[in-house]
This record gives structure tokens, C-alpha cells and sequence, in this order.
């Protein structure tokens, strides 16, 4: 029980596709945890969209802040045109609720490699090209000219930069390494650059890097263990966080965290995956992504014991189908 005494209110948002059946395993093995929490589930989704024209209202916002923490699937069905869903829901929640850290465990073993990676990417989360800067003139005819701008604050990289000093600091190896793109970005780079070197000085004990976003996808691949932590803006934290699970045991065991540090509201926990319409329904998604991110999801609410439960439980591989691995993991967890 929470030293409040309190349960712990989950927000589930399912979504899409495999979302809701990945969420239920997750659900089942928090449960499996004993760890005390009651969870309304929202009626979020391309599917609710399509029904009613509904994305998520600023009074859906308003109700999920009241809530400890939002646990969520995956959305997006082949019927929504692109960049309707996304921005009219996981982005308006990441902006919204000022989730500025996008955390990202890259943990396992890499194809041809004998030794294990553990890194963590600490990916910007609320600006950079997701921001919407942009437009187009002309759509549609010869002359059409779209632009689509990147915006970096000063404020937005400092927090992102010292979280990811932080939270180096607090590991066995103490290294960060910047990836970014300076020698063609010179604008945004330079910034990131700056403030980094500026953030460093406070953390004497952490030792640095550098890299550029195409280097380091080779070293991705060939060297990960040069990797502890990483810090990077919003969309190369995307792309290489995509590599990442791919050396990484696949997409369907890579786990995120959309946090907001300051605890001013709930943070949000999701598989990187998306709703894989193309297996949805057949029960064969790999639940072990959102099972991860719940683990996540209560270690950030202080449950720390059970996260570690739960993130053992998914070391040793789990067969079957998306129900018999949730099976399988939340057995595991209820007798360690
Ligand atoms: C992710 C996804 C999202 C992103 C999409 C769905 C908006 O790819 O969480 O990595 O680009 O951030
Ligand atoms: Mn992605």
C-alpha cells in the first residue's frame, strides 16, 4: 500500500489495434505485483475517432491529470490520414501534460555481439520538428512549398540536458553522450551543444560524447557498448530508438516512459511499438513491451521493488500467445 494508504490511480488508455491487448497482459501482471491500484480505462482511439470525429478534448486532458500515472497502448488505424491521430492525441498528451523526457531503455544483446547493452536514451519530448512549425503555400500544384521547422529552446534542452546528466550521474558507468547533426544543423545544434558543455560543468563526475545521429546509428549496430546514456532531440530519439529495440531483442520488448519529472502531472507509459493493425485481433502481439513500460510506470511511482519483479520476469524468454506470454511473465512475478 502506498504510505498514503491511497491505491494508485491508472489512467488506461488502450487505443488501437494491439494497444488494449498488450494493456490488459500489463494490467494483469501489475496486478500479479500485489501492488494496490484501481484503473479507469478511455474511450481513446482512431476507432473513437472514426465513430464520432473525436481525437481527445481538453476536458479529457483535464480529467486524466487528476490521475497517478497514464498507461497506454498504441493508436492508429489505416482509415485516419497520417498526423490526425498522432497530433490530435499522443502528441496534444506529451505537449499538454508537458511530458519533456521520453526515456527509453535500450537493453540486450545485439546481433553478433557476446556481451549485453544497457543503455538509455533520454529523448526531448515536447519540441523540436514534433512542434508543428510550418506550412504549405500552393498544395497540391507545381509550385507547392512546404516547410517544416524544428523549435529548440533554451529552456526545453537545458531541462532535457540536465535530466540526462542526472540521471548519468546516478549510474555505475557515468558517461552521456550528445547525438545531434552540428555540422549541418548549425542552428539548433550549436544550441544543444552549448548548453550541454554548459550542464557538464555541474556534473564533474560524468564523463562525455559526442556523436553525430548517423554515426551513432553505425555504432548502434557495431559498438553499443560505447552507449550509457544518451541525450537527443525529439525526432533523432524517435528514428534511434527504433534501431535501438531492433539490437535490442525487437520492437515488440522496447518500453517508454513520457515523464514529466517535475511530478506537476501524470507521466505516461507505452510499448514504442505502434497498433500493428496488420496482427491486431489475432492475439499474437508480444505484450512484453507494455509489461515493461507498466514496470517503468511504477518505478516512477516509487514502487521499485515491483518494477525490478517485474523487468526479471521479462529477462527469460516467454512463448505462446499475447494472453500465455502475460500468463507466463505474471506467474514469474507473483512467486519471486
Ligand atoms: C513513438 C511514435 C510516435 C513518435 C508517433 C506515433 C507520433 O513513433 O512514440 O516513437 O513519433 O513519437
Ligand atoms: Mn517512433
Amino acid at each position: 500500500m502506498k504510505a498514503s494508504g491511497r491505491k494508485y490511480q491508472i489512467a488506461v488508455i488502450g487505443g488501437d489495434g494491439i494497444g488494449p491487448d498488450v494493456v490488459q497482459e500489463a494490467l494483469k501482471v501489475l496486478t500479479a505485483t500485489g501492488t494496490p491500484f484501481d484503473s479507469k480505462r478511455f474511450d481513446i482511439s482512431g476507432e473513437r475517432y472514426l465513430r464520432d470525429g473525436e481525437t481527445l478534448s481538453n476536458t479529457t486532458v483535464h480529467e486524466l491529470r487528476k490521475f497517478d500515472a497514464i498507461l497506454f497502448g498504441a493508436i492508429g488505424t489505416p482509415e485516419v490520414p497520417p498526423s490526425i491521430l498522432e497530433r490530435g492525441i499522443i502528441l496534444k498528451l506529451r505537449f499538454d501534460l508537458d511530458l519533456y523526457i521520453n526515456m527509453r531503455p535500450v537493453k540486450g544483446v545485439a546481433p553478433g555481439q557476446t556481451k549485453g547493452h544497457e543503455i538509455v536514451v533520454i529523448r526531448e519530448n515536447t519540441e523540436g520538428s514534433y512542434v508543428g512549425e510550418g506550412g504549405v503555400l500552393r498544395r497540391g500544384t507545381d509550385y507547392e512549398v512546404a516547410t517544416q521547422g524544428s523549435v529548440n529552446t533554451a529552456f526545453g534542452v537545458a531541462r532535457c540536458v540536465r535530466y540526462a546528466f542526472e540521471l548519468a550521474a546516478s549510474r555505475p558507468r557515468r558517461h552521456l553522450t550528445l547525438v545531434h547533426k552540428t555540422n549541418i544543423l548549425q542552428y539548433s545544434g550549436d544550441l544543444w551543444q552549448r548548453i550541454f558543455d554548459q550542464v557538464a560543468v555541474e556534473f564533474p563526475t560524468v564523463t562525455t560524447a559526442y556523436f553525430h545521429v548517423d554515426a551513432a546509428c553505425i555504432y548502434f549496430v557495431n559498438d553499443p557498448h560505447r552507449f550509457d546514456v544518451i541525450v537527443t532531440d525529439n525526432l533523432f530519439g524517435d528514428i534511434i530508438t527504433d534501431l535501438g529495440a531492433s539490437i535490442s531483442g525487437g520492437i515488440g520488448r522496447a518500453a517508454s516512459a513520457n515523464l514529466n519529472p517535475m511530478r506537476s502531472n501524470p507521466s505516461l507509459f507505452e510499448p514504442v511499438h505502434g497498433s500493428a493493425p496488420d496482427i491486431a485481433g489475432k492475439g499474437i502481439a508480444d505484450p512484453t513491451a507494455a509489461i515493461l513500460s507498466a514496470a517503468l510506470m511504477i518505478d516512477f511511482l516509487g514502487e521499485n521493488e515491483a518494477a525490478t519483479r517485474i523487468t526479471a520476469a521479462c529477462q527469460e524468454p516467454a512463448f505462446g500467445s499475447t494472453k500465455e506470454i502475460g500468463d507466463t511473465i505474471a506467474s514469474r512475478v507473483s512467486r519471486s
